[in-house]
């Protein structure tokens, strides 16, 4: 029998950009424009990872640098927002790393708003408010009526604003079962907007971590998937600050990947988990 040769396969070569080697000059160009078309302090961030995702952003829309980057969003106010969105990375979830929730819930929370007349609680970069609104939903489901204060505070003038309208398209409701959808939410056209009682709990603010005063005491701070890109010693000083923002006894909770090395230096204890306590 006669055998066909077969088509030759076709050799696919996939190749990688490579990371940007850093700039330093351009680096501190784009830093002191970024500080101050969108008041970020970049010096506390890690400029390697910075620099990757400016390129990265600048390549995706078009532009040859971060120097034309920097030049178009000064004209382009929705750029300027999209190049702010990148830096400060809004993304977020309700009940984000549900276990941990519920670790907060059974271990900590319930006993706080079972156990005290009021309960003070800082969401700090909270983004599109599910944080903050996940805390409401759960403090309301332990104790209906108890009072209880939430902070919920973020660099992102234009991501706080929409926080606060609390309203939300059917994919952002992705972790909010129906029990809580009916009990927290209502329906307005094809979305949901968060109850007013729900949204009364919660007192909104901008809120600049590395460089505004921290308001105090609270019983719980969270601070998730914030300080991702901040360097060691602006998160030092950071965590440093939480611990004093506590009162004794107050717990600190962070993102599912984060974790303080030097965690007695700043005044915590480890308490399990991403949970910190101060003694
Ligand atoms: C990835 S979101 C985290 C949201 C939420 N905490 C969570 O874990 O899902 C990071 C948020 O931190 C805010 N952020 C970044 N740098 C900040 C700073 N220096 N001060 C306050 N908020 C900051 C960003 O604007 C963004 O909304």
């Amino acid at each position: 029998m006669e055998t066909q040769p077969r088509p030759a396969r076709p050799i696919v070569l996939t190749t990688f950009a490579p990371a940007p080697e850093l700039d330093q000059q351009a680096y501190d160009r784009m830093a002191r424009d970024v500080r101050s078309l969108l008041g970020i302090d970049l010096t506390q961030y890690k400029p390697a990872q910075v620099w990757r995702r400016v390129n990265g952003f600048a390549t995706a829309k078009g532009l040859a640098d971060a120097d034309a980057l920097v030049a178009r969003v000064r004209m382009d106010a929705d750029l300027r927002q999209a190049f702010l969105d990148m830096l400060t990375i809004n993304v977020s979830e309700f009940f984000r790393n549900p276990e941990a929730w519920e670790v907060l819930v059974e271990q900590h929370l319930k006993p706080m708003l079972l156990g005290q007349p009021t309960v003070r609680i800082w969401s700090a970069g909270c983004s599109l408010g599910y944080e903050p609104f996940t805390i409401a939903m759960l403090a309301r489901e332990i104790a209906p009526q108890k009072p209880i204060y939430i902070l919920a505070t973020d660099l992102d003038d234009t991501i706080l604003s929409r926080a606060k309208k609390g309203i939300y398209t059917e994919p952002q409701m992705a972790g909010v079962s129906p029990a809580r959808r009916t009990r927290f939410f209502r329906t307005v056209d094809s979305n949901w907007e968060v109850k007013p009682e729900l949204a009364a709990l919660i007192t909104w603010r901008r809120h600049d971590l590395l460089r505004d005063p921290y308001e105090h005491p609270f019983d719980i701070i969270c601070c998730r998937n914030v300080v991702i890109y901040f360097t060691e010693p602006a998160k030092a000083e950071l965590y440093q600050r939480f611990s004093e923002a506590l009162r004794p006894g107050g717990l600190l909770f962070l993102g599912a990947t984060e974790s303080i090395t030097n965690v007695r230096a700043v005044g915590l204890l480890p308490s399990g988990g991403t949970f910190y306590r101060r003694p």
